[in-house]
């Protein structure tokens, strides 16, 4: 008999920590843009007890995301999506972080949103760096949330010409992201199906490695030592949290964002870390 299916895009520390809370009595098709790093995770899974299968899958390509979901069909109905893949200011251009974080992300919740069984849930991770950006106008939000995802890219925010920095991409993206699955919760919702966001701070992971290895290494030291948490957090503390919102006690809860930071942002605007 065919299981339902998990979907876990980008096989990093966060995505494998939350499939890891649900992923019993499913498949999962583990899927990243490096073979390697879906290997690495499916190996981890089906060596503790869960059953995973491994692909490869461009969260930058509709035509990548709609071939990973196409063959998720195969395994069985999509009962979770739980999308954890991205790329951050030190690791992408400007172009990149547009058309993964913000664009790829678009796609892939919109295209889920058509296949979801119903009772199904997902989470897409966004990042506190999207809650530090200045307020935006409301037609700007509104833009986030409603433009066909193939228009996305053109509104004038998002024009290449209008982003200061790799940084400011990725805030934008973040941004973005928690007003796209606000809109997606109404569709998901059609499906009997929920959609949320988790918004983390720092958690440490090769991602935010390469960040405290990159130009902005200070930058993250600083913000430890001066939010309420005094550490960065880890994938498992992330986990738990989507475990409530993936499962029946989190019911109620769709099309929200979740801040995940230690206080960083709440330091960031009323504390020592609000910039001079
Ligand atoms: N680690 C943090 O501090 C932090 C904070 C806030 C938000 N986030 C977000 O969490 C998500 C997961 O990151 P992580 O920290 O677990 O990092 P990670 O490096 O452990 O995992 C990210 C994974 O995404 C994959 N990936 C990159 N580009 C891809 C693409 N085009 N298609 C498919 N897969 C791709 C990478 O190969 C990697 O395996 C990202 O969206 C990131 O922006 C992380």
């Amino acid at each position: 008999m065919k299981k339902d299916v998990i979907l876990l895009v980008g096989a990093g520390q966060i995505g494998l920590a939350i499939t890891r809370r649900i992923a019993h009595g499913k498949t999962v098709l583990v899927g990243d843009v490096k073979r390697e790093n879906a290997d690495a995770v499916a190996k981890v899974l089906n060596e503790a007890g869960f059953e995973a299968i491994s692909t490869i899958i461009d969260l930058g390509s509709k035509e990548s995301i709609l071939n990973y979901i196409h063959e998720a069909l195969t395994y069985g109905d999509i009962l979770h999506l739980v999308n954890a893949a991205g790329v951050s200011p030190s690791q992408a251009s400007i172009k990149k972080i547009i058309d993964v974080d913000l664009y790829g992300t678009a796609v892939l919740l919109e295209e889920v949103g058509k296949v979801i069984k119903s009772g199904g849930t997902g989470v897409s991770i966004s990042s506190q760096s999207g809650h530090r950006m200045e307020a935006l106008d409301e037609t700007i939000n509104e833009q986030f949330a409603l433009t066909p995802v193939e228009e996305l890219r053109e509104i004038d925010i998002l024009k290449e010409e209008n982003i200061r920095d790799s940084l400011h991409a990725y805030q934008l993206a973040k941004r973005c992201n928690v007003f796209r699955v606000k809109a997606e919760a109404v569709k998901w919702g059609y499906r009997n199906a929920r959609i949320n966001s988790i918004s983390p701070g720092i958690i440490v992971t090769p991602l935010a490695l390469d960040e405290f290895k990159g130009p902005r290494g200070d930058f993250y030291k600083n913000m430890f030592e001066k939010c309420p948490a005094g550490r960065p957090g880890t994938a498992d503390e992330v986990a738990g949290l989507a475990e409530l919102m993936l499962g029946h006690q989190g019911a109620f809860i769709t099309g929200s964002d979740f801040l995940i930071d230690g206080g960083a942002t709440a330091s960031y605007f009323y504390g020592p870390l609000k910039p001079e």
